[in-house]
């Protein structure tokens, strides 16, 4: 029997250069998922246009349309189950999971951090990282657990700052290790499901 395409849903808030990296991938063939939906919660989010091209349904889901965070929660997870999604990578949603949303997707949620975790958490990590003057930082991808950026670390992998580097040179190499290491920690959770 062939074994089950696994159900990727991305949520993302922003500019979705991962999504786009996901997408390829799996294009190229190098990431054996269906990418089911984008979920995202600003209208006006650059990654909406990106999922309209590459052919990806999109499900918007404003908070200040519901009234409550579980209300909110409880339409995505609708959504989810009516897409039969199997796997959920954060790629820039700028929202906080609750404990209940964790709890029923406890293994199946993935983060990326823009950062060496535990180092440098928070909205501003490659800043941070820039300004405190250390010599390496990187990227993580994690589970999602009810902490804050924290989770079992899936893959992790170092960026040098060079005294050369401007906080965009920074930027840009970041992401562009980024759009590798996403698919790649993507197919070992995969392959463990
Ligand atoms: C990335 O730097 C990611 O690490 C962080 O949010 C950013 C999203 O970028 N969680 P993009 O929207 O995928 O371009």
């Amino acid at each position: 029997m062939k074994p089950k395409l696994i159900n990727l849903a991305v949520f993302a808030s922003g500019r979705g250069s991962n999504f786009s990296a996901i997408a390829k991938a799996i294009k190229q063939g190098k990431l054996n998922v269906e990418l089911k939906v984008l979920v995202c919660d600003k209208p006006e989010a650059r990654v909406v246009k990106r999922a309209k091209s590459a052919g990806v349904r999109v499900v918007l889901a404003r908070r200040e349309d519901f009234c409550s965070r579980p209300d909110f929660e409880t339409a995505i997870i609708q959504k989810l189950i009516d897409y039969r999604i199997d796997l959920i990578a954060l790629a820039g949603f700028m929202r906080l999971l609750s404990p209940v949303f964790v709890k029923r997707y406890r293994n199946r949620i993935l983060n990326i951090h823009p950062s060496l975790l535990p180092a440098f958490k928070g909205a501003h990590a490659i800043k941070d990282a820039f300004d405190s003057k250390v010599k390496v930082t990187g990227v993580t991808v994690h589970f999602v657990d009810e902490e804050v950026d924290h989770g079992p670390v899936i893959l992790q992998q170092e960026v040098k700052i060079r005294n050369t580097d401007t906080l965009a040179s920074l930027e840009k190499k970041i992401h562009s290790v980024e759009h590798k290491l996403y698919p790649k920690a993507i197919k070992l959770v995969i392959g463990k499901i």
